[in-house]
């Protein structure tokens, strides 16, 4: 049985509770799906040394990696300014390195909207050609 992408966005939704953003007051929850349809979330945590920040994508992505998953199909962010809200340029490197073909899935106004990687970071870096 696989997740709808109103069910990913859902648990983004409940990712972003728990996002510790007391310095932008940006609160981000993501959501990625694995090939095997399992979900893990994240949210950002900040850091009153600022560059040390994390961004839930990173997160979310980071827990499935660290419980062994490689393979992601879709993830879905969403961010307390209600908007459209895209994956930042390190993000999307890391999105790369698991999956340069993940579907993104953003809300606007209680719509949905879905992108891809390969249109938001086409030339991605990579070292070698399987990352597996
Ligand atoms: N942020 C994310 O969590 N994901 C992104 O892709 C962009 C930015 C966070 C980092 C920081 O806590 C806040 O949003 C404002 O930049």
């Amino acid at each position: 049985m696989t997740i709808s992408d109103r069910e990913l966005i859902e648990l983004a939704k409940k990712a972003l509770q728990n996002a510790y953003a007391p310095y932008s007051k940006f609160k981000v929850g993501a959501a990625v799906l694995t090939k095997n349809g399992k979900v893990y979330t994240g949210c950002n945590v900040e850091n009153s040394s600022y560059g040390l920040t994390m961004c839930a994508e990173r997160v979310a992505v980071f827990k499935a990696v660290s419980e062994g998953e490689r393979e992601f199909t879709k993830i879905a962010i969403v961010s307390s300014a209600g908007k459209k809200t895209f994956p930042c340029g390190a993000c999307r490197q890391v999105l790369y390195e698991f999956a340069d073909n993940m579907e993104i899935i953003l809300e606007e106004d209680g719509e949905i909207y879905k992108t891809s990687l390969k249109d938001l970071f086409p030339e991605g870096f990579r070292l070698k050609e399987d990352s597996q």
